[in-house]
């Protein structure tokens, strides 16, 4: 691990301390290579005191059941029709792999217990078909999962639901993990899966509506889950995709972030020092990249309407979130915009990063002729002497034919 990374996850621990994340590992990634790595995790997890539930489900196993006693399920996934055969398939598979999840556990020195935390009813008779031992989740047992969370134990539980008569319906493991988070509010909900999606009732399913705590990630490559959950950008696909991860304009209350997240390069003269002020009186002009909710990057779009042209400043990333195309993306975006606005040059002033403009982002060295001519003045009162970079936002005209 790079001390960057560890800084990071380093910096992210006291935001989730004491804090429910839940862990949905599919029944495949159970039985992959990896799972013992992924487990580890969970003991790092639990002894930075976050409380983590562990859902799972079983449908590759009891694939791999049915084949072994020639049986045709009628449903892997707990969202079709289970039948008394399957549900019995469902049973022995679900609870061997609770326990070897629970030796898993054992093996990374952590305290676990498997739970009947999951109130189920059948799922019914849909559209005429009656789904027999399928259940959808009534309730989750929130006290239950509480108790052993305060006590350090590490609740785990199967895709199983039962009701207040003790009949065991199958439930499908992603839904359930989806209530169990709900019900605990958890902060995190990370799907371990091999699979390209989730089957929440039936479908798969891209985009789930559980605010913007959900991750997907690929059990089978070691140390996924620690770096998606503490380095924001993750190896995962994140099912909110957009909303999670995105530019935004700013409001008043990120005036004090965008203050820290410039200071350092103010000290540095890459930046220009704003006043709270100064920002709140263009705060339109602002917009803020958002990771997990937490601003790490800032721009500013001035525009100078009467030439068409428009600014690009106060361009920075938060170190932590350096050379992942962050920088090129703010770029991109305020680019896109001041094209949207009719404009048809943009200008940045840059003491150090002018090469970051020019090899980056296609802009080329202009001269204080360039810039429009009240800002003209403030440069030359400014006295900091920084690069002109210019950028036509108009297509250029194609060149004449060589004849
Ligand atoms: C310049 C800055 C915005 C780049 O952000 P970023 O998110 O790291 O940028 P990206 O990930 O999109 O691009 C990184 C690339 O730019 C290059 N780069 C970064 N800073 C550079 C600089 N000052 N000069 C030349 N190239 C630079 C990196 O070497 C990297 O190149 P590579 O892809 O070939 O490895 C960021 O370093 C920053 O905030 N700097 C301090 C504030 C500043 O100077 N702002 C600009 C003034 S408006």
């Amino acid at each position: 691990m790079r001390p960057t990374d560890l800084r990071a996850i380093l910096r992210y621990v006291p935001q989730f301390r004491e804090k429910t994340f839940v862990i949905a590992a599919d029944g495949a990634i159970v039985a992959d290579d990896n799972f013992g790595n992924i487990l580890m995790d969970v003991a790092v997890l639990r002894s930075l005191n976050i409380r983590t539930v562990l859902v799972h489900g079983a449908s590759a196993q009891i694939r791999a059941l049915a084949e072994e006693k020639v049986a045709e399920p009628s449903d892997l996934e707990g969202s079709g029709v289970t039948d008394a055969d399957t549900l019995q398939l469902a049973l022995t598979a679900a609870n061997r792999l609770t326990h070897e999840i629970l030796e898993g556990l054992s093996a990374a020195d952590l305290r676990a217990a498997s739970t009947n935390a999951v109130i189920a009813h059948p799922f019914g008779i849909l559209r005429g078909v009656d789904h027999l031992f399928t259940g959808r989740v009534e309730r989750i047992d929130v006290e239950l999962l509480q108790t052993l969370l305060s006590n350090g134990i590490v609740p785990v539980v199967p895709p199983l639901g039962m009701d207040g008569d003790g009949r065991t319906y199958r439930v499908n493991s992603d839904s359930v993990a989806l209530e169990v988070a709900k019900a605990l509010g958890a902060v995190k909900l990370v799907y371990i899966t091999t699979a390209d999606g989730l089957v929440v009732g039936g479908t798969l399913a891209r985009q789930l509506s559980v605010d913007d705590r959900v991750h997907v990630i690929n059990g089978r490559v070691d140390e996924g889950l620690l770096a998606e959950v503490f380095s924001n950008e993750g190896i995962g696909t994140l099912v909110y995709a957009n909303e999670y991860r995105q530019i935004r304009r700013a409001r008043r209350r990120d005036v004090r972030s965008i203050q820290q997240l410039i200071q350092a390069s103010v000290e540095s003269d890459e930046l220009l020092p704003r006043s709270r002020a100064a920002i709140e009186r263009q705060l339109d002009d602002y917009y803020i990249f958002e990771l997990d909710r937490n601003p790490v990057a800032c721009i500013a779009l001035h525009v100078f309407p009467e030439e068409k042209k428009g600014e690009l400043a106060c361009l920075c990333v938060r170190p932590s979130h350096e050379h992942q195309g962050i920088g090129r993306r703010m770029v991109q975006f305020v680019e896109d915009r001041a094209r949207e606005m009719g404009l048809e040059v943009l200008m940045a002033l840059s003491t150090q990063a002018f090469n970051f403009f020019r090899s980056k982002a296609g802009f080329k060295e202009g001269a204080p002729d360039d810039l429009p001519p009240a800002r003209r003045e403030s440069y030359e009162q400014s006295g900091r002497r920084s690069k002109i970079l210019v950028k036509a936002l108009k297509p250029e005209a194609p060149a004449a034919p060589p004849f």
